[in-house]
């Protein structure tokens, strides 16, 4: 661990690895795969930073996660029995997070999924789908999977009462059954029609995915502890809360990577989040099509300011959504700091990454925030990512690829810690 005194100074990249944060000292559970989501991150690093603080002599009673994804974090810290507050902009995350760290009843969810599927069975054969169907629906889903999506969707709705934690539940499970009942090609981190696909049965794949939540969610009830867990869909630039937590864990969204609206298109129009799904890249950090005023630039620190440079000489696109992003990310770190209780720590997993040539320093750019948001004392040390397959690079639809003209891909990424 170093401690960074001038961001502008430290040789990030030869910072040595700290094995403490590789791997966890147990297999991740299984709730943590309930639903599938981009860049989740390793549920261990919340036991290890957990640890790390308590070290410190922090005492933990809150922990906040800004950019709460699907729950990761929310979901380790009531393990431990603390109590949790995160948000997230995309209603996809913040759904999927809500039904992973409910506590639910055995019993109840048997009901609630008998009742569902008798209705569904029953309708089924005579069910006509709604007239009015969303086109970018109809573009992903072949006729007979609409019907069925449909009638099951309204069962869920029809069967389980509004504002029910087992809505959630249910719902997640409709939204993780939606890429493999489509034409959506499998396993692709851009969206992308597979005209050979054969799409999953709905009712099979429902079941499936049932009886797999019920087994990863009611197994570790057992242990469930009494602390309390808030999930806000919110824009973390505007949380007004303030002084609430001692330990923030989180990760920040790549710089202009993933589009999470695009790649959530599927859930937040089946779940009416949005008509138009590109409306949900409205405030979303890293998002390429957001807007910046040319001005604004003035306002990047030191270390924005130099990769800003860098990429207005090879893609001046490129470099405004960047400076955009590093702007977002200077106003998260203010925001940040105030939610944390004086005496608090805030952890950010962060990763640097290249564009054609230009080595994008986000560790730098974050300590440097961190820094003139007031934290007193900031320090980094460096994880290895398992699991990294070997060709570093990726093509512009976002396969990995051997070729080293392509966006880089990193197999190490940075532990940042503020007090
Ligand atoms: C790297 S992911 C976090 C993943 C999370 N740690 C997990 O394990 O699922 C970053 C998250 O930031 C969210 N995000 C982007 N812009 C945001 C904003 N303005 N306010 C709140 N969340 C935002 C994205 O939707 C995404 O879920």
């Amino acid at each position: 661990m170093i401690d960074v005194i001038d961001a502008l100074s430290v040789d990030f990249e030869n910072i040595d690895i700290d094995p403490f944060w590789n791997v966890g000292s147990e297999r991740e559970h299984r709730s943590h795969r309930i639903h599938a989501y981009p860049a989740k991150f390793p549920a261990f690093i919340t036991q290890k930073a957990i640890q790390y603080a308590q070290v410190l002599g922090i005492k933990i009673d809150c922990i906040a996660d800004v950019f709460c994804g699907c729950g990761t974090v929310a979901y380790e810290a009531k393990r431990s029995g603390i109590d949790f507050w995160g948000c997230d902009l995309n209603p996809v995350a913040v759904l999927i997070a809500k039904a992973k760290s409910g506590n639910y009843i055995e019993s109840a969810i048997d009901i609630y999924y008998q009742s569902i599927l008798v209705r569904f069975d029953e309708q089924l054969p005579f069910y006509q789908p709604p007239e009015n169907i969303n086109q970018r629906i109809s573009y992903w889903f072949f006729p007979n999977e609409i019907r069925e999506l449909s009638l099951l969707k309204e069962c869920i709705m029809k069967c389980i009462p509004y504002n029910s934690k087992y809505r959630y539940y249910f719902l997640c499970a409709f939204s993780n059954i939606l890429k493999s009942t489509s034409k959506w090609l499998t396993k692709s981190i851009k969206p992308q029609i597979d005209p050979n696909k054969k799409p999953m049965h709905v009712r099979d794949a429902f079941v499936n995915q049932c009886i797999s939540m019920k087994a990863a969610l009611i197994t570790e009830n057992d242990v469930v502890k009494t602390s309390k867990t808030v999930i806000e869909c919110r824009n973390a630039l505007n949380i007004q809360k303030q002084g609430f937590a001692n330990l923030i864990i989180s990760s920040p969204p790549y710089v202009t990577s993933y589009e999470y609206a695009d790649l959530h298109q599927l859930s937040s129009l089946w779940l009416d989040y949005a008509n138009d799904y590109r409306d949900l890249r409205k405030n979303s950090i890293g998002s390429s099509h957001n807007n910046y005023d040319e001005k604004s630039v003035e306002s990047l620190n030191r270390s924005g300011k130099v990769i800003f440079d860098k990429l207005s000489g090879v893609d001046k696109s490129k470099a405004r959504s960047v400076a955009k992003y590093y702007l977002d990310m200077q106003k998260i770190t203010g925001v940040c700091k105030d939610v944390l209780i004086p005496g608090g720590m805030m952890l950010m997993v962060i990763g640097n990454t290249e564009y054609k040539g230009v080595h994008i320093d986000n560790v730098r750019h974050l300590c440097e925030s961190m820094l003139n948001s007031g934290f007193a004392k900031v320090s980094v040390t460096k994880r290895k990512i398992s699991g990294k397959i070997l060709t570093p690079y990726r093509d512009e639809s976002g396969r990995f690829s051997a070729s080293s003209d392509k966006r880089k891909v990193y197999s190490e990424e940075f532990i940042v810690i503020g007090r």
